[in-house]
Parts: C-alpha cells; sequence; structure tokens
C-alpha cells in the first residue's frame, strides 16, 4: 500500500523540528515531583568491538576509561536524590552494560540504596552469559535481561560481525536455554529487514525462538540514521524499508497468540513481564553520556563525549548538552506516540492529565488512524489494530531514527571517529 512510504516521508519530515534541539548548554534539570515515580535510565556506552550497523551511543571499550565512567556515573545519580527524584524502575542499557560487572554491581547498589526500586532490566551481549556474570547480575537485583541476538542465522550474524565475536547461532541458542527461567523476563532482541536477511531466514529465526521459547522476544525493525544507513550500504548492501511489512506479518503471524504484543516490536509470554520502560513511565531520567530525559514535557541530552562527561562530573557540573521544551501540542503528540507504542491509550487518563484539549488539538490525527483502520475503541481505550501495529514500527522505527540523527550530529562535533574520549 502507497500509505506506508508516504507516512515514513512525512514522519521523516516532521522529526526534523520534532527532533531539533535550539536551547545548547542549559545548567539545571527540573526537581522531581514528590508524589511521582520515575523510571532511571543508565547508559553504559562501551562495547568490546562495535557493531557496523549500531547508529547507538556506543565507544570501543577501555578498562581505565570506564572505570572513570562509572565513577563519574554514581555521582550524577547521587544528584537526583538531592534533586528529590523517586526511582521505582530502572533500565540499564548500551553499548554493553556488562563490559565491567563488578562497577555495574555497584552502581546498581548505590541505586537500590537510595530508592525503594521495584524492578531492574539490563541489557547485555551472549558472550557475557557465563556464571559469574549471571550471578553477580542476579545479586544485584536484575530481574530482567534482554541478550542481543539478532538472527541465530550464521550467515546474517557473519554479515553483522557478530559470529567471531558471540559464537554460532547454535552457541547462542543453547547458552539462551542454559539461563532460561534465572530471571523473572529473559528477553531476546532480534533485527528484521536487515540487508542479506532472507525470508527463509526469518522463519528460521522464529523456528528457534518457538523452540526456546524465550519469555519476551523484542524484533526491531532495522533502524539506520543517515551515516549507519551510509556504513551499512558500504559493507551490507541498501536499507530497504519496502520489504518490512513483510517481515513484521510473518512475525506476527508466528508469534502471536502464543505471545501478546506489549509494544509494537515487543512480545511477552506472560501478563506480568516487564516491557519497555518508555511505556510504562511517563517520565524518565537518564543519566550517562548521550543519555536522555523526559521530566516535565522537556527533553533533556547529556553530553556524547566520555571525557566532556566525566569531566563535568568531576567538577561538579550537570553533564548536560542541550534542552528541548516541547509545546502542549508535542506533549500530547508524545504521549499518544509512546502511549500507543505499547497498544492502548486509555482516555481517561490523558483527560485527567490534558483536560478536554486533548480531545480537541488531537482530533484530526484520532480521526485519521480510525478511519484508515489503524485505531478501534474498546469503551474509553483506543486499542492498535493490526494496521495500527505496523503503523507504529515505522512511527516508532522514525523516531529512533530522528533521535539517532541527532546524536551522529553532536558525535560528528567530536575530534576522533569512535571517540567520545576526546574533549
Ligand atoms: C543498542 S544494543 C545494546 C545491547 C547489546 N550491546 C546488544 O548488542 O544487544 C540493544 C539492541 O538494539 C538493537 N539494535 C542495535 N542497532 C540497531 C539498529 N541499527 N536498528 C535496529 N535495532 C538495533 C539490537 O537488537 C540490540 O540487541
Ligand atoms: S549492537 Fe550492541 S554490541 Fe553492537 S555496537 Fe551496538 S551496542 Fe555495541
Amino acid at each position: 500500500m502507497l500509505i506506508e512510504p508516504l507516512l515514513t516521508r512525512y514522519l521523516r519530515h516532521v522529526n526534523r523540528e520534532y527532533l531539533t534541539f535550539r536551547d545548547f548548554n542549559p545548567e539545571t534539570v527540573p526537581s522531581g515531583h514528590p508524589e511521582r515515580e520515575y523510571l532511571l535510565y543508565i547508559h553504559v556506552p562501551f562495547c568490546e568491538q562495535l557493531c557496523p550497523y549500531c547508529s547507538f551511543n556506543r565507544y570501543t571499550f577501555r578498562e581505565p576509561v570506564a572505570r572513570r565512567y562509572f565513577t563519574a556515573l554514581r555521582r550524577e545519580i547521587e544528584g537526583y536524590r538531592d534533586r528529590g527524584y523517586r526511582f521505582t524502575g530502572v533500565y540499564v542499557g548500551g553499548g554493553t552494560p556488562t563490559v565491567l560487572p563488578d562497577e555495574l554491581a555497584a552502581t546498581l547498589a548505590l541505586v537500590r540504596d537510595l530508592w525503594p526500586v521495584r524492578e531492574i532490566s539490563a541489557e547485555t551481549n551472549p558472550n557475557h552469559l557465563t556464571d559469574d556474570i549471571v550471578g553477580i547480575l542476579k545479586d544485584a537485583g536484575v530481574n530482567r535481561l534482554s541478550v542481543g541476538v539478532q538472527s541465530f542465522g550464521d550467515e546474517l550474524l557473519k554479515a553483522m560481525e557478530r559470529y567471531h565475536k558471540y559464537g554460532s547461532g547454535s552457541e547462542i541458542e543453547a547458552r539462551l536455554k542454559e539461563y532460561n527461567g534465572v530471571f523473572d523476563t529473559l528477553n531476546v532482541d532480534m533485527i528484521f529487514n536487515f540487508p542479506t536477511q532472507s525470508e527463509a531466514g526469518l522463519e528460521r529465526d522464529l523456528d528457534v525462538l518457538e523452540g526456546l521459547p524465550a519469555d519476551q522476544v523484542t524484533f526491531y525493525p532495522l533502524m539506520a540514521s543517515d551515516s549507519t544507513e551510509r556504513q551499512i550500504a558500504k559493507t551490507l548492501g541498501k536499507v530497504d524499508y519496502r520489504q518490512e511489512k513483510r517481515f513484521y506479518r510473518r512475525i506476527i503471524d508466528r508469534l502471536l497468540p502464543a505471545y501478546r504484543a506489549s509494544t509494537a516490536w515487543c512480545f511477552s509470554r506472560q501478563a506480568t513481564m516487564i516491557d519497555e520502560y518508555v511505556v510504562d513511565y511517563d517520565e524518565y531520567v537518564g543519566v550517562g553520556s548521550g543519555s536522555f530525559s523526559y521530566v516535565q514535557g522537556t527533553i533533556l541530552a547529556n553530553t556524547f563525549a566520555v571525557d566532556d562527561y566525566c569531566a563535568a562530573l568531576e567538577g561538579g557540573r550537570q553533564p548536560l548538552l542541550a534542552r528541548k521544551e516541547f509545546t502542549l501540542l508535542e506533549r500530547m503528540r508524545y504521549d499518544l506516540l509512546m502511549k500507543l507504542f505499547g497498544t492502548r491509550l486509555d482516555r481517561r487518563v490523558v483527560r485527567k492529565k490534558y483536560g478536554s484539549a486533548f480531545d480537541e488539538m488531537l482530533w484530526r490525527e484520532l480521526t485519521l488512524f480510525r478511519l484508515l483502520g489503524a485505531l478501534k475503541t474498546e469503551g474509553d481505550t483506543l486499542v492498535l489494530t493490526p494496521t495500527g501495529l505496523y503503523w507504529w514500527v515505522i512511527m516508532m522505527r522514525e523516531f529512533f531514527i530522528g533521535v539517532n540523527n541527532f546524536r551522529d550530529l553532536c558525535r560528528s562535533r567530536l575530534n576522533d571517529g569512535d571517540a567520545g574520549h576526546t574533549a
């Protein structure tokens, strides 16, 4: 259908304004609301070796740099206690958060000392699924572990430059089976629509997932910022969004109803699984280099350079790079995007927050989505239809590409390509 490429083009255009930051080097962060619960996102931007398709904020691991970084991270976290924040959920993402398990454990111990944390998610790579590291994570209170797999196909793993780092598809499968059941939720991260990926390869990946079976599977559509797209084209081929829908259909057909869609691209086997944090929490604080926060309608971005980040905290300053205050319409659009990414939006909740303005200002979007079959109504709740699920994959893919383009812009101002370690 013509509508999906049009939606992509429209979103690229809209996101350019939506995600443009004009207010650089702010000095302060808003205080926490005493009655609200926030999510704390902790970013660990180091990986032993970098993957060519990845557009997240990550740098090659060097131990002294990473140890200095973790110390700065803990200082930044302590600052949020003084600002009155109360965190009940924690998500540690990367990069590879488990590059230094002792530092990660010390950081999580600090967080649990400071706040009544109920759930901790952490990301890792298959080579860190070992008794030692898993034991440290369990003791540190991690209850959801997310393992980056991407595919179980050896040819694709080689094309992604992951085979030599994390082993063959069957080795990864064996490790996942070994640690299945250790955490409340074991999530497996996969990517679809990768250049060179075939439909037959995707079916084989789904066969392996079915046989595990994983508690939760997150199937990311390949998301390429402008620079990552050029990088991928050089070594792997052109990113083609036209086949994405076909792949997504197969994923949905195979995973549902054994799994339920907890977001448009995350599928869980039980109702109690911990899902994507942006859906469950209205507001979150990001700590670490290049992390984002969303509080009181304001997006804040931390500095991307690791040296700058550490130096700021060592000097008693906030490591902030930029901020953007959303207008009322932008806030409502952000909530619409995030809540429906979680497949449902309770109108009573948004009316409580925005009054009648929500329906008055978003009626065009809501009517259009309904007329085009993306949304249906269940009482007071708006629910994504199967068509809507795929549209939200496109919307979130474009949102993350927009964020990654901003990241690329900031990182291009650093002195050396893999750097972050330079000022
Ligand atoms: C940023 S990584 C961090 C955790 C770990 N280093 C890993 O590789 O899984 C988290 C997940 O993001 C997804 N990811 C990375 N680059 C991506 C891209 N360009 N498009 C879509 N998903 C991507 C992968 O599924 C990956 O597992
Ligand atoms: S995909 Fe994971 S391991 Fe690869 S560079 Fe990105 S963050 Fe690092």
